[in-house]
């Protein structure tokens, strides 16, 4: 497994593999790896010659206030899950070579970003497009593998590589879950255990929605409440949003006809989860 931590390296090496005819899977992380993102490097694995799992805390996804000094960055653990899960090349990369003395451009995807994520994180998706725009170009991947734990974020990213013709497929995997339904994430790892137990409860609100709605329960509205009463009977959650909303516009629907996506953001003392479930009704 190779390391690697200059745009200058990769442009020598990649294209050496690519001419060799492998195809190149991209994974795009913060670190913290854990089974969600192992995941992702499975899926790659499947169907191209070489993997690259990019590392990097992306301070201009993070806003004042946030967790961007104390996001955990365990290097030596990810290196070694790298390995173990045969990934053929770490990606980790210094804040100067991403964001050099001098850097200007950023990438503003419209539409998608004002919603959900993007009224309570201001500037978030402005970071997530132009870290992951820099790293198609600095990688240039046949694929690029997007985990659905993230949703709006994989939405964006598909919207912006239509908008800006950036030639590679995004994949989505679903999302990877614990027993119990939490949401894998890496900041799991700041939850108290009583604070573990009591975010529980949002794959339990997030499955009833789903529940509801299969048993012929077609007002959003009606669902997005019961979502809200049974977080807000769990005494440690604190909800920024719970919505019910179309899957590929994000925005708010009345009726669910076809398909929806419950989406939520819920603080747990310092810790902030999201997490969401798409709902397929019909044939
Ligand atoms: P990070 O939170 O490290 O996630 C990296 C990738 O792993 C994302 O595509 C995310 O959706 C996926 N992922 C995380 N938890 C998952 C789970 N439980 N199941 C399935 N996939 C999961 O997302 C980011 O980093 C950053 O915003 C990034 C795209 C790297 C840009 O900085």
């Amino acid at each position: 497994m190779q390391i690697v931590e200059t745009i200058e390296d990769l442009r020598m090496l990649i294209p050496q593999i690519k001419r060799h005819g492998k195809t190149v899977g991209l994974i795009p992380t913060m670190g913290a790896l854990h089974e969600g993102h192992l995941t992702l490097v499975r899926e790659a694995k499947k169907r191209n010659g070489l993997v690259v799992v990019s590392i990097f805390v992306n301070p201009t996804q993070f806003g004042p206030g946030e967790d961007f000094t104390r996001y955990p960055r365990p290097i030596e653990d990810d290196i070694e899950k790298c390995r173990a899960a045969e990934v053929d090349m770490i990606f980790a990369p210094t804040p100067e070579v991403m964001y050099p003395q001098g850097f200007g451009t950023f990438v503003d995807v419209e539409g998608l970003t004002d919603k959900l994520e993007g009224e309570f994180r201001p500037g978030h998706f402005r970071g997530v497009a132009t870290i992951v725009l820099k790293l198609f170009a600095a990688v240039e991947p046949n694929q690029a593998y997007f985990g659905m734990k993230d949703y709006q974020q994989l939405k964006v990213i598909e919207k912006m590589v239509r908008d800006m013709n950036v030639k590679l497929e995004i994949v989505p995997v679903p999302t990877v879950r614990e027993d119990g339904g939490l949401a894998m994430s890496s900041r799991n790892a700041y939850l108290s255990p009583e604070e573990r137990e009591a975010a529980l409860v949002l794959y339990k609100a997030l499955s009833d929605a789903r529940d509801q709605a299969w048993s012929g329960e077609t007002d959003a509205e009606a669902i997005r409440q019961a979502m809200i009463d049974r977080i807000e009977a769990e005494h440690l959650a604190v909800i920024d949003y719970v919505a019910v909303v179309h899957p590929e516009t994000l925005e708010p629907i009345e009726t669910i006809e076809g398909g929806a996506l419950a989406a939520l953001a819920v603080k747990f003392g310092k810790t902030r989860l999201i997490d969401n479930m798409l709902i397929y009704i019909g044939t």
